[in-house]
């Protein structure tokens, strides 16, 4: 099964086994990381899923769709070129490893 690690802005790491096809969202949620609030329940809404996917993956996620990119715009936390929400990112065998880096806070 996929890993995703999520490395607080502290920098703790946290090292959750991700089924493919859920996203990284839900992921998180289900292993109890902290830093990710999804205040809308993962429909693109409310920016709280907010993370900076670390470099090496950015070319292995698909790029994100017009919802997101808005959503994103109007974030609480500055937009990064590396940023992204959460629950838009589905959890794939190539993604195996993904590291994102969560903000200091979501709101
Ligand atoms: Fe609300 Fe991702 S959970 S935008």
């Amino acid at each position: 099964m996929p890993k995703v690690i999520y490395v607080s802005a502290a920098g703790a790491s946290t090292e959750v086994d991700a089924p493919v096809g859920t996203t990284v969202m839900a992921a998180a949620l289900k292993n109890g990381v902290e830093g990710i609030l999804a205040e809308c329940g993962g429909v693109c809404m409310c920016s709280t899923c907010h993370v900076f996917v670390d470099e090496k993956f950015l070319g292995l996620i698909p790029a994100a769709q017009d919802t997101e990119e808005a959503v994103l715009e109007i974030a609480a936390i500055e937009r990064r070129p590396n940023s992204r929400l959460s629950c838009q990112i589905k959890v794939t065998e190539e993604l195996n490893g993904l590291v994102v880096h969560l903000p200091e806070k979501q709101r």
